[in-house]
């Protein structure tokens, strides 16, 4: 065999773990489908601006080992998500917090905010939510609803809410501080230069296969390393032989302003049915940038279809069960190993990814 280790898939799962092995004194070979590293987090300087180019990624985690492992490859910033959200030209804070309740009703105080939305809550009757609008005015009454749910929600699923099941909302995190930072963990940032210099520092001196689609050259690759890393889509690994996972899609639209500044915030949500994307990312603002120009990528929802690039796996029951039947097989292999957000079907974010990496690397490598 050539290589020690084949690691299908140069994002950061796959990358994490080239890094470690090599470390090792492992020969790997990464591959990757696309023109570059990275994976989703790949991250592109425009006008001296880096652009997350699938998207927006704000690292978050409160597990200090991830935290410190992260900061060996990029220095981060003090970035706080505190995304905010235009409704017909209203702006108002997420999450939900008393900056929201206070444009929204006047209200001040903590108490006067939750009588407001119990009163709303009451008044709506509703004991037995049959979907998911009900759902949702039964936990937060009908103003959040109505100007904050209903249409972003529709957008996401492209169905309108009283069509859609109650349980994909469990729950709607409702603040009662002055407190705009959308996460809870402990340490929040933006890798200062962006994402791409991460996964640069991670494969260097590693061989790397760009344009290198695993089942286009399977045949030579099986054999080409003693094990293999999949970071790839697990159902297509086993040629769809149970039947297809599904996956939400979303369609990137990006635009260089001749402005400084387009609208302030690095994150803004739409969430009026009529406006047809869900948010627009203005990328200067996760490194407080200062340049004459600005880059802006309008974030549209898309239904997935095979081909598509599969962004979110989608975890309900149905598609839960047939992984397990996917996994099962995986568990069977000797060879191969999957990982990562389309090895695992998982929503990952990035710090559990970092997690799962680590602990595939133990159990391999130490
Ligand atoms: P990833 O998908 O990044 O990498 C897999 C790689 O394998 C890809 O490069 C792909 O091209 C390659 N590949 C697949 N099939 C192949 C084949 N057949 N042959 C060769 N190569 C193949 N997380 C977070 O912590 N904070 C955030 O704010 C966000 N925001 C966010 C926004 C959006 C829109 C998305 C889609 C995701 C996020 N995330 C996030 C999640 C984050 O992107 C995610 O945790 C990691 O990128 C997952 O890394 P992986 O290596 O698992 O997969």
């Amino acid at each position: 065999m050539k290589y020690n280790y084949l690691i299908v898939g140069s994002g950061l799962f796959g990358s994490i773990f080239a890094y470690e092995a090599n470390k090792k004194g492992k020969k790997c070979l990464v591959i990757d489908k696309r023109n570059h590293i990275g994976g989703n987090i790949y991250t592109e300087e425009v006008e001296g601006i880096n652009v997350h180019k699938y998207g927006a990624h704000i690292f978050h985690t409160s597990n200090k080992k991830v935290w410190e492992y992260i900061q060996q490859f990029a220095q981060f910033n003090r970035y706080t998500n505190s995304p905010i959200a235009n409704y017909k030209g209203e702006i108002y804070n997420m999450p939900f917090n008393m900056n929201t309740f206070n444009k929204l009703w006047g209200v001040v105080t903590p108490e006067e905010a939750k009588a407001k939305i119990n009163e709303q809550i009451k008044e709506s009757g509703i004991t037995e939510p049959h979907n998911l609008e009900e759902q949702a005015i039964s936990l937060v009454g009908k103003d959040i609803y109505e100007k904050l749910v209903k249409g972003y929600t529709q957008k996401q699923w492209g169905r309108p809410c009283h069509e859609l099941p109650a349980f994909i909302i469990k729950r709607l995190p409702v603040r009662f501080t002055y407190d705009n930072n959308y996460f809870n963990d402990l340490y929040q940032g933006i890798p200062i230069g962006g994402y791409t210099q991460i996964i640069e520092k991670m494969l260097s001196g590693i061989e790397v296969r760009l344009n290198c689609d695993f089942f286009e050259h399977r045949k030579e690759l099986e054999n080409i390393a003693d094990k293999i890393i999949f970071t790839g889509m697990i159902d297509q690994y086993y040629d769809y032989c149970y039947g297809e996972l599904e996956y939400r899609s979303l369609k990137f639209e990006e635009e260089i302003l001749d402005t400084e500044n387009y609208q302030g915030n690095a994150v803004v949500n739409y969430n009026e049915y009529e406006v047809p994307y869900t948010r627009i990312i203005e990328h200067k603002h996760f490194e407080y940038g200062t340049q004459p120009k600005t880059v802006i990528t309008r974030e549209y929802p898309a239904t997935w279809q095979k081909g598509d690039e599969p962004y979110y796996p989608m975890n309900d029951e149905k598609n839960n069960a047939l992984y397990s039947k996917y996994k099962a097989l995986a568990d069977k292999e000797d060879k191969v190993i999957f990982g990562g957000r389309l090895g695992m079907y998982k929503y990952f974010d990035m710090h559990h990814v970092i997690e799962e990496a680590l602990k595939c690397v133990q159990n391999n490598l130490d």
